[in-house]
């Protein structure tokens, strides 16, 4: 057993299919270049898990660190009298809509493993993030934890599971987070409702996204930037008729589309959470500039990103 073990995991874009992706559809998802870092370490007292000043022993039920717990749990089986410290670092908000949990339990899965020495088994960790997953969100689709797990960009579906996308050149997306936090579990069982009052159209509109996002897949190979820009603001009109979009949502992708851009459309759970931008690329920094007034927080991404990553 090492006495320490620290791993890293990348946050996610969803470029189309979420929501429709938990129905069988297929998704494109990628890495980011903005990570969460897990360190566990021998400590003197009970086992801990620490990020920042929030603080929660493994053993408590107080509600922090819930997904964590039970990924933690799940491995240590009964061995909590290791004495260890789980903390975890993250360069990006919670609650963004950028597979902030599924980053976490991946990293914690991973670091766990390797401080009890077991072997590093990309499907063990998988399960493990899965587990902590379904805590947070109920019926997730397992595109998160696959993104964070494998990187680079990834075409997504329920049942194949994830198809690594070689690129020949890298895309450059701006994100930008609204600063409100949102439910995911809660905005799945919205879109299940929708399925349940519309059941005809929801499907033809689920087959719909899954031809969308092998055009997405078709326009990022091939360069065709505009091609792509028109697909993601479908998406979006789609996203938008399921119930997932909002006011400040609408609005960042305003000002986006102002500054002249090839398309925009929320990411992930919608509700809140993040919008992502295909710029031209002479307007990347006007667009930085004005959703940095409109909203929490806008970077440039650039796409693929590594996974998992094993730190010394
Ligand atoms: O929680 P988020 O914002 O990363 O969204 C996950 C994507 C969904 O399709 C809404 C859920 C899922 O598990 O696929």
């Amino acid at each position: 057993m090492s006495k320490t073990a620290t791993v890293s995991a990348p946050g996610k874009i969803i470029l189309t299919g979420e929501h429709f992706v938990v129905h069988g559809a297929y998704s494109l998802v990628a890495a980011i270049d903005k990570r969460v870092t897990v360190t566990i370490r021998e400590v003197r007292g009970s086992s801990r898990i620490s990020s920042g000043n929030v603080v929660s022993a493994i053993t408590a039920n107080d509600g922090k660190f819930a997904a964590v717990k039970v990924v933690l749990r799940k491995i240590l089986e009964k061995k909590h009298e290791e004495n260890l410290e789980v903390m975890i670092s993250s360069a990006f908000p919670a609650g963004s809509g950028l597979g902030s949990s599924a980053a976490t339990c991946v990293a914690v899965a991973a670091a766990a493993r390797k401080f009890l020495g077991l072997n590093s088994d990309p499907r063990s960790i998988f399960e493990l993030a899965m587990e902590g997953e379904r805590q947070v969100h109920g019926n997730p689709s397992g595109v998160d934890v696959e993104a964070s797990l494998q990187g680079g960009l990834l075409l997504f579906n329920k049942k194949t599971g994830a198809k690594s996308v070689p690129l020949e050149r890298s895309l450059q997306m701006i994100v930008a987070y609204s600063g409100k936090a949102r439910n995911t579990k809660q905005l799945i069982t919205k879109v299940s409702m929708k399925k349940r009052n519309f059941p005809y159209f929801f499907e033809s509109l689920s087959n719909a996204s899954s031809f969308l996002t092998l055009g997405v897949l078709e326009s990022i190979t091939s360069g065709d930037l505009p091609r792509l820009g028109a697909f993601l603001n479908l998406s979006q009109t789609m996203l938008n008729w399921l119930g997932v979009s909002n006011i400040t949502l609408e609005r960042m992708i305003d000002v986006a589309m102002k500054e002249d851009v090839f398309g925009a459309k929320l990411t992930g759970a919608g509700g809140g959470g993040s919008v992502i931008i295909l710029p031209k690329p002479e307007t990347a920094e006007s667009v930085l500039k004005a959703l940095s007034k409109k909203c929490a927080y806008a970077f440039l991404t650039s796409i693929p990103q590594q996974g998992l990553s094993w730190e010394q």
